[in-house]
């Protein structure tokens, strides 16, 4: 793994402050001065950023940009998933923070703390999910009042939780909601009529993905960003 990586994998340095640090002098690796962000770390290695002895947190936390076409599963026989697009040596006993559809991109979380994945997954803490869609067909107000009242979904005996709708433009919309039933969103658009051509989620309670964080790439969340779901 590149020594730029690790370090903004351990630290609270992001990539590029982990590259000036390094060519500042700030990193040894068994001791000795190591200033190439390119140079390649081993597990065993000793790593300083300054008098600091770095290791790796015993829990992961990662925010992943997810691209269409790759299953939230830990395997699949027929599709790629989340879980190959992180390097084998970050993805042992990572699980994955609720489900998007294969088609559906953006912001997935990945850790390796059940607890806190049950807090953000489960029904009672009501967090909040932001989804952005493009739809089939434009989307009248009294269609979007529905939405944010609660409609009522094939199989299920409860309305859905009040929601949160924002209109871009006729077809383009975003919809806050609170519940993660099975393919909630589309559910919800099929039932004032419409239907859900693209999906993407942008934000799960306070964080929000990152506009420089490419599809198919992920990123160790701070503590600061893991502390907001404790
Ligand atoms: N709702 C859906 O219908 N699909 C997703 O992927 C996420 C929420």
């Amino acid at each position: 793994m590149r020594l730029d990586f690790y370090l903004s994998h351990v630290t609270e340095l992001a990539r590029k402050a982990a590259k000036i640090a390094a060519s500042k002098g700030r990193v040894t690796v068994n001791g000795v001065v190591v200033k190439k962000a390119n140079y390649t770390v081993q597990e065993d290695d000793e790593i300083h950023l300054d008098d600091t002895l770095l290791a790796w947190p015993s829990e992961g936390y990662y925010l992943l940009n997810k691209p269409a076409d790759y299953v939230c599963a830990t395997q699949d026989s027929d599709h790629p998933t989340v879980l190959d697009l992180v390097p084998p040596h970050l993805g042992q006993g990572l699980k994955i923070v609720g489900r998007l559809d294969k088609d559906t991109t953006g912001l997935l979380l990945l850790t390796t703390d059940g607890q806190w994945l049950h807090r953000i997954t489960s029904p009672r803490s009501r967090c909040n999910k932001r989804y952005r869609m493009m739809l089939a067909e434009p989307i009248s107000d009294e269609a979007l009042t529905q939405l944010e009242n609660g409609v009522m979904l094939n199989g299920e005996a409860e309305p859905t939780l009040p929601a949160v709708v924002e209109r871009i433009s006729e077809c383009d919309i975003f919809l806050t909601i609170q519940e993660g039933k099975y393919h909630q969103v589309k559910r919800m658009l099929a039932a004032v009529g419409n239907k859900v051509e693209e999906l993407h989620r942008d934000q799960i309670g306070p964080l929000e993905l990152d506009a420089d964080l490419a599809m198919g790439e992920f990123r160790a969340l701070t503590d600061a960003e893991v502390a907001y779901f404790k």
